[in-house]
């Protein structure tokens, strides 16, 4: 008889360490049963919470990651992180999105210190949702090395994307539905895709030609792109001397 066994999804999580971490206290300390998928980290405010942790940690194999924060209006710190969190979460999962990843494996949720039965459902839930994607990477349909390539493109465009994010992109709402829907709009969605979208596919196209010179069709296939999109980042990367095509090769190179 074999023996099927269930994916058990590894979880990052980051607690505000006034509201969540005191939560996720309580849920233990009351006994409330939830799955023991998640490490937790514990942070001053969710709004420390940077998209480089959450990049890292998906590189290191977690197959989520959790933020947990103090409601909007509760947060601890005059700068009120917890807004910033709202909006570093949906930016990681339009970016997540973006390179193929699902954006469900990025969440933020508000626990206070006394929703210990709060913290339980929360991460039953979000262990649940995730074993139903998969692991990172094999649940999208990609290799390790792709996964790898695709976190540390977008890893080398994070300096730039805080710029954008902080000249172009942000915004304060007062409540969690507003954020959703700004970061739904079309108004987003155009400013994304004309100031990172373009620039991501490059960064994993540039990724990729490090390690040998490629076809366009090897490249489209390496990166789940289609053909006509990875040939017009080739063909605007050439114009900016940043790749060249190898005659000899018949392939794209590094410059
Ligand atoms: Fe908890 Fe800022 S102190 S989110």
């Amino acid at each position: 008889m074999s023996t099927v066994h269930e994916f058990k999804p590894r979880i990052l999580g980051f607690l505000c360490n006034w509201c969540s971490y005191a939560g996720a206290d309580l849920c233990g300390v009351s006994r409330y049963q939830y799955p023991a998928s998640m490490k937790i980290i514990r942070v001053m405010c969710s709004g420390r919470v940077d998209l480089e942790f959450v990049l890292r940690a998906f590189a290191k194999g977690n197959d989520g990651v959790f933020i947990g924060g103090c409601w909007l209006g509760e947060c601890h710190y005059i700068t009120e992180g917890n807004y910033d969190a709202l909006s570093m979460m949906h930016l990681g999962k339009k970016l997540l999105e973006s390179a193929g990843l699902n954006p469900d494996r990025l969440r933020l949720e508000w626990v206070s210190a006394s929703q210990g039965i709060r913290y339980a459902e929360v991460v039953t839930d979000f262990t649940e949702k995730l074993k139903v994607l998969g692991p990172i990477g094999t649940g999208e349909g990609m290799d390790e090395n792709t996964l790898k390539l695709k976190l540390e493109a977008i890893t080398k465009l994070l300096p730039y994307v805080k710029l954008v994010e902080r000249e172009k992109i942000r915004v304060h709402f007062e409540n969690k539905a507003e954020y959703e829907e700004y970061f739904a709009s079309d108004q987003l969605k155009s400013l994304f895709n004309e100031l990172i979208a373009d620039k991501l596919a490059v960064s994993q196209i540039m990724s990729l030609l490090q390690a040998k010179a490629l076809s366009t069709g090897e490249i489209a296939s390496g990166l789940g792109m289609s053909a006509a999109e990875v040939t017009k980042h080739l063909k605007s990367s050439a114009r900016q001397r940043l790749i060249r095509f190898d005659d000899n090769q018949k392939r794209y190179a590094l410059a």
